[in-house]
Protein backbone atom coordinates (compact mmCIF):
# COMPACT_ATOMS: atom_id res chain seq x y z
CA UNK A 1 0.00 0.00 0.00
CA UNK A 2 1.44 3.33 -0.97
CA UNK A 3 -0.24 5.88 1.69
CA UNK A 4 1.64 7.11 4.48
CA UNK A 5 1.25 5.53 7.76
CA UNK A 6 0.01 8.65 9.32
CA UNK A 7 -1.47 10.88 7.23
CA UNK A 8 -0.32 15.06 7.58
CA UNK A 9 -3.22 16.54 5.89
CA UNK A 10 -6.82 16.06 7.56
CA UNK A 11 -9.43 15.16 5.26
CA UNK A 12 -11.14 18.04 3.54
CA UNK A 13 -14.22 18.85 6.35
CA UNK A 14 -17.73 20.06 5.18
CA UNK A 15 -20.41 21.72 6.65
CA UNK A 16 -20.86 18.77 9.41
CA UNK A 17 -17.10 17.81 10.78
CA UNK A 18 -16.24 14.18 10.24
CA UNK A 19 -16.60 11.82 13.69
CA UNK A 20 -13.11 11.28 15.14
CA UNK A 21 -13.05 7.88 15.58
CA UNK A 22 -9.64 7.80 15.96
CA UNK A 23 -9.74 7.05 19.91
CA UNK A 24 -12.01 3.79 19.07
CA UNK A 25 -9.95 1.92 16.79
CA UNK A 26 -8.15 -0.45 19.19
CA UNK A 27 -11.93 -0.73 21.42
CA UNK A 28 -14.05 -0.72 18.51
CA UNK A 29 -14.45 -4.75 17.92
CA UNK A 30 -14.32 -5.42 21.30
CA UNK A 31 -17.39 -2.42 22.24
CA UNK A 32 -19.08 -4.38 19.38
CA UNK A 33 -19.20 -8.08 20.59
CA UNK A 34 -20.02 -6.71 24.32
CA UNK A 35 -23.10 -5.13 23.14
CA UNK A 36 -23.99 -7.11 20.27
CA UNK A 37 -22.00 -9.92 20.00
CA UNK A 38 -21.89 -12.24 16.15
CA UNK A 39 -24.78 -9.64 14.50
CA UNK A 40 -23.29 -7.16 13.23
CA UNK A 41 -20.29 -9.03 10.93
CA UNK A 42 -23.31 -11.38 10.02
CA UNK A 43 -25.38 -8.32 8.85
CA UNK A 44 -21.90 -6.67 6.68
CA UNK A 45 -21.28 -10.29 5.66
CA UNK A 46 -25.22 -11.67 4.81
CA UNK A 47 -24.44 -10.79 0.75
CA UNK A 48 -21.35 -12.14 0.54
CA UNK A 49 -22.44 -15.01 -1.68
CA UNK A 50 -24.05 -13.15 -4.08
CA UNK A 51 -21.40 -10.31 -4.99
CA UNK A 52 -18.46 -13.41 -5.66
CA UNK A 53 -18.25 -12.09 -8.84
CA UNK A 54 -16.81 -8.82 -8.28
CA UNK A 55 -13.13 -8.02 -9.24
CA UNK A 56 -12.93 -4.13 -7.77
CA UNK A 57 -15.09 -2.76 -4.81
CA UNK A 58 -15.41 0.61 -2.42
CA UNK A 59 -15.59 0.39 1.18
CA UNK A 60 -16.68 3.51 2.23
CA UNK A 61 -16.12 4.25 6.36
CA UNK A 62 -15.05 0.18 6.69
CA UNK A 63 -13.75 1.23 10.03
CA UNK A 64 -11.15 -1.42 11.29
CA UNK A 65 -11.70 -3.30 8.24
CA UNK A 66 -13.31 -6.79 9.33
CA UNK A 67 -15.62 -6.59 6.06
CA UNK A 68 -12.62 -5.85 3.87
CA UNK A 69 -10.30 -8.81 5.68
CA UNK A 70 -13.48 -11.32 5.15
CA UNK A 71 -13.75 -10.46 1.33
CA UNK A 72 -10.64 -10.16 0.48
CA UNK A 73 -10.10 -13.94 1.78
CA UNK A 74 -13.01 -15.10 0.12
CA UNK A 75 -12.64 -13.41 -3.17
CA UNK A 76 -9.09 -13.97 -4.00
CA UNK A 77 -9.42 -11.90 -7.35
CA UNK A 78 -10.98 -8.53 -5.77
CA UNK A 79 -9.14 -5.34 -5.56
CA UNK A 80 -10.64 -2.58 -2.90
CA UNK A 81 -10.38 1.18 -2.32
CA UNK A 82 -10.97 1.22 1.53
CA UNK A 83 -12.29 5.14 2.23
CA UNK A 84 -12.07 6.21 6.21
CA UNK A 85 -11.58 9.82 7.91
CA UNK A 86 -10.26 8.15 10.39
CA UNK A 87 -6.42 7.70 10.40
CA UNK A 88 -6.31 5.10 13.22
CA UNK A 89 -9.16 2.86 11.76
CA UNK A 90 -7.26 3.01 8.53
CA UNK A 91 -4.07 1.36 10.15
CA UNK A 92 -6.65 -1.26 11.78
CA UNK A 93 -8.22 -2.10 8.29
CA UNK A 94 -4.48 -2.48 7.16
CA UNK A 95 -3.41 -4.65 10.08
CA UNK A 96 -5.98 -6.79 9.27
CA UNK A 97 -6.42 -6.80 5.87
CA UNK A 98 -2.19 -7.33 5.83
CA UNK A 99 -2.24 -10.94 4.05
CA UNK A 100 -3.89 -9.71 0.90
CA UNK A 101 -1.67 -6.67 1.25
CA UNK A 102 -1.44 -5.55 -2.38
CA UNK A 103 -5.03 -5.75 -3.33
CA UNK A 104 -6.18 -2.91 -0.38
CA UNK A 105 -5.46 0.92 -1.39
CA UNK A 106 -6.16 3.15 1.85
CA UNK A 107 -7.40 6.49 1.53
CA UNK A 108 -7.43 9.12 4.10
CA UNK A 109 -10.26 11.04 2.85
CA UNK A 110 -13.74 12.26 3.62
CA UNK A 111 -16.09 10.36 1.79
CA UNK A 112 -18.49 12.91 0.83
CA UNK A 113 -15.76 14.36 -1.75
CA UNK A 114 -13.41 11.64 -2.40
CA UNK A 115 -13.21 10.84 -5.94
CA UNK A 116 -13.63 7.56 -6.88
CA UNK A 117 -10.92 6.22 -9.34
CA UNK A 118 -11.75 4.94 -13.11
CA UNK A 119 -12.59 2.42 -14.21
CA UNK A 120 -16.08 2.23 -12.86
CA UNK A 121 -16.27 -0.11 -9.67
CA UNK A 122 -18.30 -3.20 -9.66
CA UNK A 123 -19.24 -2.67 -5.89
CA UNK A 124 -19.50 -0.38 -3.44
CA UNK A 125 -20.12 -1.25 0.22
CA UNK A 126 -21.41 1.17 2.86
CA UNK A 127 -21.62 -0.81 6.52
CA UNK A 128 -22.95 1.24 9.56
CA UNK A 129 -21.43 4.45 7.90
CA UNK A 130 -24.64 6.08 6.21
CA UNK A 131 -26.16 6.74 9.74
CA UNK A 132 -23.23 9.00 10.20
CA UNK A 133 -24.33 11.10 7.30
CA UNK A 134 -27.31 13.57 7.16
CA UNK A 135 -30.03 12.71 5.14
CA UNK A 136 -29.16 15.62 2.18
CA UNK A 137 -25.74 13.75 2.20
CA UNK A 138 -26.64 10.54 1.87
CA UNK A 139 -28.02 11.51 -1.43
CA UNK A 140 -25.52 13.61 -2.74
CA UNK A 141 -23.28 10.77 -2.47
CA UNK A 142 -25.45 8.34 -3.93
CA UNK A 143 -26.00 10.35 -6.70
CA UNK A 144 -22.02 11.28 -6.90
CA UNK A 145 -21.20 7.70 -6.68
CA UNK A 146 -23.88 6.34 -9.44
CA UNK A 147 -21.44 7.09 -11.88
CA UNK A 148 -18.43 5.65 -10.38
CA UNK A 149 -19.97 1.69 -10.41
CA UNK A 150 -20.73 -0.09 -13.11
CA UNK A 151 -23.89 -1.56 -14.77
CA UNK A 152 -23.69 -4.65 -13.36
CA UNK A 153 -22.18 -3.64 -9.77
CA UNK A 154 -23.71 -3.60 -6.52
CA UNK A 155 -24.44 -1.03 -3.29
CA UNK A 156 -24.04 -3.30 -0.54
CA UNK A 157 -25.36 -1.47 2.87
CA UNK A 158 -25.76 -2.58 6.80
CA UNK A 159 -27.58 -0.41 8.85
CA UNK A 160 -29.70 0.11 12.10
CA UNK A 161 -33.23 0.29 11.77
CA UNK A 162 -36.12 0.77 13.31
CA UNK A 163 -38.99 -1.96 12.45
CA UNK A 164 -42.60 -0.94 12.64
CA UNK A 165 -44.54 -2.51 16.10
CA UNK A 166 -44.07 -2.91 19.50
CA UNK A 167 -40.02 -4.21 19.45
CA UNK A 168 -39.26 -1.24 17.21
CA UNK A 169 -40.81 1.02 19.30
CA UNK A 170 -39.86 -0.28 22.86
CA UNK A 171 -36.37 -1.17 21.77
CA UNK A 172 -35.16 -0.56 18.69
CA UNK A 173 -35.96 3.09 19.13
CA UNK A 174 -34.02 3.32 22.50
CA UNK A 175 -31.50 1.52 21.41
CA UNK A 176 -30.71 3.53 18.62
CA UNK A 177 -31.34 6.53 20.25
CA UNK A 178 -28.28 5.68 22.74
CA UNK A 179 -26.11 4.63 20.18
CA UNK A 180 -26.55 8.16 18.82
CA UNK A 181 -26.11 9.75 21.84
CA UNK A 182 -23.40 7.31 22.99
CA UNK A 183 -21.36 8.53 19.53
CA UNK A 184 -21.41 11.71 19.89
CA UNK A 185 -20.19 11.89 22.56
CA UNK A 186 -17.31 9.47 21.77
CA UNK A 187 -16.42 11.14 18.72
CA UNK A 188 -18.67 13.75 18.07
CA UNK A 189 -20.68 12.96 16.00
CA UNK A 190 -23.49 15.48 14.69
CA UNK A 191 -26.10 13.45 13.17
CA UNK A 192 -29.05 11.83 15.26
CA UNK A 193 -30.97 9.71 13.16
CA UNK A 194 -30.54 7.01 10.36
CA UNK A 195 -31.17 8.78 6.88
CA UNK A 196 -33.59 7.37 4.72
CA UNK A 197 -30.77 5.63 2.90
CA UNK A 198 -33.31 3.32 0.65
CA UNK A 199 -35.39 6.61 -0.56
CA UNK A 200 -31.67 8.24 -1.34
CA UNK A 201 -30.19 5.00 -3.75
CA UNK A 202 -33.95 5.13 -5.38
CA UNK A 203 -33.92 8.76 -5.83
CA UNK A 204 -29.67 8.00 -7.77
CA UNK A 205 -31.29 5.27 -9.95
CA UNK A 206 -30.97 2.19 -8.33
CA UNK A 207 -33.26 -0.65 -7.40
CA UNK A 208 -33.20 -3.34 -4.26
CA UNK A 209 -32.62 -6.66 -5.18
CA UNK A 210 -32.41 -8.14 -1.49
CA UNK A 211 -32.85 -7.52 1.93
CA UNK A 212 -32.32 -9.61 5.29
CA UNK A 213 -32.37 -8.49 8.56
CA UNK A 214 -31.20 -9.55 12.27
CA UNK A 215 -31.97 -9.08 15.78
CA UNK A 216 -35.85 -8.59 14.79
CA UNK A 217 -35.13 -6.23 12.18
CA UNK A 218 -33.52 -3.77 14.61
CA UNK A 219 -30.20 -4.05 11.85
CA UNK A 220 -30.69 -4.60 7.92
CA UNK A 221 -28.41 -5.58 5.21
CA UNK A 222 -29.45 -4.53 1.91
CA UNK A 223 -28.35 -5.25 -1.97
CA UNK A 224 -28.91 -2.50 -4.21
CA UNK A 225 -28.16 -2.83 -7.85
CA UNK A 226 -28.75 0.31 -10.92
CA UNK A 227 -32.31 0.27 -12.33
C1 LIG B 1 -19.82 3.60 12.94
S1 LIG B 1 -18.27 3.32 12.21
C2 LIG B 1 -18.62 1.91 11.21
C3 LIG B 1 -17.38 1.18 10.85
C4 LIG B 1 -17.59 -0.10 10.03
N1 LIG B 1 -18.08 0.19 8.70
C5 LIG B 1 -18.50 -1.07 10.69
O1 LIG B 1 -19.26 -1.72 10.00
O2 LIG B 1 -18.44 -1.22 11.91
C6 LIG B 1 -18.20 4.60 11.04
C7 LIG B 1 -16.87 4.69 10.30
O3 LIG B 1 -17.03 5.66 9.28
C8 LIG B 1 -15.96 6.59 9.34
N2 LIG B 1 -16.51 7.87 8.89
C9 LIG B 1 -17.47 8.63 9.47
N3 LIG B 1 -17.74 9.71 8.71
C10 LIG B 1 -16.92 9.63 7.63
C11 LIG B 1 -16.74 10.42 6.47
N4 LIG B 1 -17.46 11.53 6.27
N5 LIG B 1 -15.84 10.02 5.55
C12 LIG B 1 -15.12 8.88 5.73
N6 LIG B 1 -15.25 8.09 6.81
C13 LIG B 1 -16.14 8.45 7.74
C14 LIG B 1 -15.50 6.61 10.78
O4 LIG B 1 -14.16 7.03 10.90
C15 LIG B 1 -15.70 5.14 11.17
O5 LIG B 1 -14.56 4.37 10.87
Amino acid sequence: MSEPAQPAVAPKKLAHRTPAFDKLARLYCWMEWCTFGPWLQRCRCSFLGEIGDCRRGIVLGDGDGRFTAQLLRINPAIEIDAVDASAAMLQALKRRAAPHAARVHAHYADARTWQAPDPPCDLIATHFFLDCLTEAEVRALTQRLHGALSQSGYWLVSEFAIPEGAFGRWVARPVVWFLYRSFALLTGLTVRSVPDFAAALRAAGFTRRGRRSFLRGLLIAELWKKD
